[in-house]
């Protein structure tokens, strides 16, 4: 992609909240927007993130009745919920061994990394695991959006939510994940609102 073609989708997304019910969405279509997102960021690419894709229609019901019900959960296509592992450490030998399988990594840096991520990561509190991995999924979740307006369709991140509610919805053990968005994704039946932006003079001190 462009510059310019990145510039386009960045302009053209939109919050919808009004979807053609009866499109439905390919899963390689979904699998290739979701793998693209995955070469988002992550502190110590560990990833921290877990997706949930929900088409089936009763549990879509479920999941707006635990957001406000809000419409979009319902209608849309398919509603990817975005997880944050908490115990994202777990994945640390995996990650940092397919680094040095693909020759991208020596064995004693490997080694060092994988330590260096098992003597602290675990033992920082939870609180601070999911302040990480929030960010994470925030980071992945754009992509997600934007990769979608890349490719026709639309999404509306979701923030409105029991979290409890969808812990227990989804069959979420709560010691380790947490649930920060609903991302409901499919064809736009109505164009998102326009909405505005602050301007640079109000955010930006350069110094
Ligand atoms: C973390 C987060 C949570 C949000 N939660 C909701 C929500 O619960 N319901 C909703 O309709 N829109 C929600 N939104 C969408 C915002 O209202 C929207 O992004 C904002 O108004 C700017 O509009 P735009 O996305 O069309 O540019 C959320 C956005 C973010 C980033």
């Amino acid at each position: 992609m462009t510059a310019k073609d990145y510039s386009t989708v960045v302009h053209e997304r939109r919050s919808v909240r009004k979807y053609d019910s009866s499109y439905k969405l390919d899963r390689a279509l979904l699998d290739e927007i979701l793998e693209e997102a995955t070469l988002a960021p992550s502190s110590r690419n560990l990833q921290p993130w877990r997706f949930i894709v929900i088409q089936d229609q009763e549990l879509k019901k479920k999941i707006r009745s635990c957001a406000y019900n809000q419409e979009p959960l319902e209608t849309a296509s398919a509603v990817i919920a975005i997880i944050a592992d908490c115990e994202m450490y777990h994945n640390a030998l995996k990650i940092y061994r397919s680094k040095f399988d693909q020759g991208l990594m020596d064995e004693v840096t490997m080694q060092r990394q994988i330590d260096g991520i098992e003597q602290l990561v675990p033992h920082t509190s939870f609180a601070t695991r999911l302040n990480i991995a929030t960010f994470d999924c925030g980071l992945v979740s754009m992509q997600i959006m934007l990769g979608a307006k890349a490719r026709g369709l639309d999404t509306v991140p979701i923030g409105g939510f029991d979290h409890e509610q969808v812990t227990e919805a989804l069959d979420l053990d709560a010691t380790r994940y947490e649930p920060i968005l609903l991302l409901p994704i499919g064809k736009a039946e109505q164009p998102g609102f326009e909405t505005t932006r602050l301007p640079l003079s109000d955010i930006v001190d350069y110094r």
